[in-house]
């Protein structure tokens, strides 16, 4: 099957290199000329994992070329949109000017059995439009919607191997489900679900999962404001209700909260356009999640601020983790990267650190000190930050790190670390949810040892009194 696949970005890249994996002969198309060019090239122009030899892989076949003219997509069956779809400036509602700019420019190169397939996020209501464009300019085309639903640090997999396929489709319209089953023959003849419904109810999915997950993650988050209140600790709470089937234990990791750019954009841009609708009542709850989620940023730089002894003011402060989740370099509203930034005004000295994200970190907020190393980051720290769950930061030796810093304070903004090694190693440990697990010391070992004759499901996290 010929595609072509419009937008390049953090999904279109993965998708093209993933459909020529699977035998299609693809052409990526990108405004973006720099991108083309590093992607021609076989790199990747950001960090997921196992793309790098995939596009090595993909383009030594023949199947798989890049340009940044969108004539290159004539000829091709099937036509991927997945340009951004980011906030607007002002305002909560999704700015859809790359969507109707690319199938605008696309029209014209399309062909009588053409099969137009959305895989950009977007507002319930834009593929019907989109599809009506399409009708009046090249009635024999066809729109379908395909929603996506890879994660960062795992693209490639979910994109060969994908948990679900959503097909929105006009209902009077046969041809372009079948033309989808051919590029996705692989997931369906290993028996992955294909879920066929109308365009409405596909482009609903993929905002009302990223709502549910982000209601989720705000909901641990609120119950960690409660247990800082109380004295609980907000990693045992999830463990205990994660155990319950009906709840489960993934996406209840207290911490500093969502990022990147789908969730928050996402949901503001539902909650836009439910306004729109006149369903906004609701929705209403969304702005919730999204004040508790915000909140965490916050509560974060004063945490900061309490190890630091109540004020920030010329103190030495150590960020370990600027990308908004751990194996990508995206810092698109990274949590990490916006407390690092407030740190800094507030006049505390930020020497930050990542993996991989600090080319993208360092091109947001310039003014911070960047490094990728962690020992250079923590030198004679004030106190240190973990602010994403790389696993490089989880397996940190505490006594080795204590002997770089000036004082050995940390604080866990994603619950990953293990409070006790870091208290037995002499460092003042606070994490968010969890206040206890700063007082309390002499009974640790004790209570540790007799927890975990219990294996914790999903635990990150070492249980503390
Ligand atoms: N990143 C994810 O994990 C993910 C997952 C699921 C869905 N999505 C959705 O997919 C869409 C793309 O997201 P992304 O993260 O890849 O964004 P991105 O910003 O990384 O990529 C978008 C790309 O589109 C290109 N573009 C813009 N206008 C264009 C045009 N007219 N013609 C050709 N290319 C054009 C840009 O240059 C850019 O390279 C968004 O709607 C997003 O919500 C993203």
């Amino acid at each position: 099957m010929r595609i072509s696949v419009i937008g390049c970005g953090y999904l279109g890249a993965v998708h093209a290199t993933c459909m020529a994996k699977l035998g299609h002969e693809v052409v990526g198309i990108d405004v973006d000329g720099a991108k083309v060019a590093a992607l021609s090239s076989g790199r990747a122009p950001f960090y997921e994992p196992g793309l790098n030899d995939l596009l090595a892989e993909t383009l030594g076949t023949g199947r798989l070329r890049f340009s940044t003219e969108i004539s290159a997509a004539a000829g091709s069956a099937v036509h991927f949109v997945a340009v951004g779809t980011p906030q607007k400036r002002t305002e909560n509602g999704a700015d859809l000017s790359h969507v109707h700019a690319s199938v605008e420019a696309l029209i014209p190169h399309l062909r009588a059995g053409d099969v137009v397939v959305g895989k950009s996020t977007v507002p319930v209501g834009t593929a019907r439009d989109l599809s009506k464009r399409i009708a009046e300019q090249c009635p024999s085309a066809a729109l379908a919607w395909n929603p996506e639903f890879l994660r960062e640090g795992f693209a490639v997999r979910d994109t060969l191997e994908p948990d679900r396929l959503v097909y929105g489709l006009d209902d009077t319209n046969s041809g372009a489900r079948l033309i989808l089953d051919e590029v996705y023959a692989q997931a369906l003849a290993e028996g992955r679900p294909r879920l066929l419904m109308d365009y409405e109810t596909a482009e609903l999915v993929k905002v009302s999962a990223n709502a549910f997950l982000a209601t989720k993650i705000s909901f641990i988050n609120a119950m960690a404001e409660v247990c800082e209140a109380t004295g609980a600790d907000v990693s045992m709470l999830a463990d205990a209700i994660g155990h319950d089937a009906r709840i489960g234990r993934k996406f209840l990791n207290a911490g500093l909260g969502f990022g990147g750019g789908c969730l928050p954009k996402d949901i503001r841009a539902f909650m836009a356009r439910a306004g729109e609708l006149g369903a906004d009542q609701a929705l209403t709850f969304l702005r919730e999640v999204d004040s508790i989620n915000m909140r965490r940023r916050s509560r974060m730089v004063d945490l900061a601020r309490e190890v630091c002894g109540g004020s920030l003011l010329g103190q030495r402060i150590a960020v370990l983790g600027l990308a908004f989740k751990p194996n990508s370099d995206d810092v698109r509203d990274s949590p990490a990267l916006s407390v690092a930034a407030q740190l800094q005004l507030q006049g505390a000295a930020v020497t930050a650190s990542d993996p991989e994200a600090v080319p993208n970190a360092m091109r947001r907020f310039p003014d911070l000190t960047y490094t990728e190393s962690v020992e250079e980051a923590v030198q004679n720290a004030d106190a240190v930050l973990v602010l994403t769950e790389w696993e490089h930061y989880r397996s940190l030796d505490p006594q080795f790190l204590k002997t770089l810093v000036r004082r050995p304070a940390i604080v866990d903004g994603r619950n990953c670390l293990d409070p006790v090694a870091w208290r037995d190693a002499g460092w003042t440990y606070r994490a968010l949810g969890r206040p206890r697990a700063a007082a309390i010391r002499e009974a640790d070992t004790v209570l540790a040892s007799r927890f975990s004759e219990g294996p914790l499901s999903g635990g990150a996290t070492a249980p503390v009194a």
